[in-house]
């Protein structure tokens, strides 16, 4: 929840000067729903995909303030973030809900950018690959190996998401690796190796190159970095 409309599609614009296209690296933006429109006019001919932040489960119907999938469709997203901590955390998101959220992106053509992670607590208890685990089986529960495909998955540990403490490389490495374990137990070798895994937590320029090196890391799900076109840009490079 950052930005305003004109300050989304000028961020967008300056992204758009600085980025250099690389055939290695895939790059989306995901503004706020309101500025879906914009933002997506802004990248519009671009090599920027679009995608937004949440949505429901729902087609159409009496859901009121809520957003559909083929209503993101329709603004030209093509990827939508699905069971970020926030959402978990702050507005009572589920394994469960967020399981029929990626059944409903489907539907609608849009590929889930699907968020698990362990908080403080639990890392520091000892409970990170169990928490990770849980979360993966039940939000991915009910997927076929078919569409699974194409699933993006975001490994984010809560204590590292916007508070400048970034898990290191070989933290998020070993989580990275269990998820890809698990992805091939759930799918299948050939499924878990084209399943992209983000890592998410305080990536900037001068941790990400470290971060997308390491076997497992195939992305970043970025924040705060994101809302400045210079920062976001040096991560798009370090991934190239
Ligand atoms: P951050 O946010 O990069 O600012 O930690 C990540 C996120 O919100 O997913």
């Amino acid at each position: 929840m950052n930005m305003r409309r004109d300050s989304s599609a000028a961020l967008v614009h300056a992204m758009l000067d600085v980025l250099v296209p690389s055939e290695s690296v895939e790059v989306a933006v995901c503004p706020p729903a309101v500025y879906l429109h914009d933002v997506g006019a802004a990248l519009r001919g671009s090599h920027v995909s679009l995608g937004a932040q949440d949505m429901h489960s729902t087609d159409d119907g009496a859901f009121t303030g809520e957003i559909s999938g083929g209503m993101l469709n329709d603004l030209g997203c093509r990827y939508v973030i699905l069971g970020h901590s926030e959402r978990r955390q702050l507005f009572g998101e589920t394994d469960a809900s967020v399981s029929e959220k990626i059944a409903a992106a489907y539907a609608n053509d849009l590929v889930p950018i699907v968020c698990v992670g362990e908080t403080l607590e639990q890392r520091e208890s000892g409970a990170t690959a169990d928490v990770v685990a849980s979360q993966i089986r039940g939000s991915l529960s009910g997927l076929d190996a078919a569409r699974a495909a194409t699933l993006v998955v975001a490994y984010e540990p809560v204590w590292a998401i916007g508070t400048g403490r970034t898990a290191t490389p070989e933290q998020a490495e070993e989580v990275h690796a269990q998820i890809r374990q698990l992805l091939t137990e759930l799918f299948g070798e050939a499924t878990a190796q084209s399943i992209r895994i983000q890592y998410g937590g305080s990536v900037k320029p001068d941790n990400a190159q470290e971060l997308l090196s390491q076997p497992n890391i195939d992305g970043a799900l970025v924040g705060g970095a994101s809302l400045k076109a210079d920062s976001f840009a040096a991560i798009v490079a370090a991934a190239a």
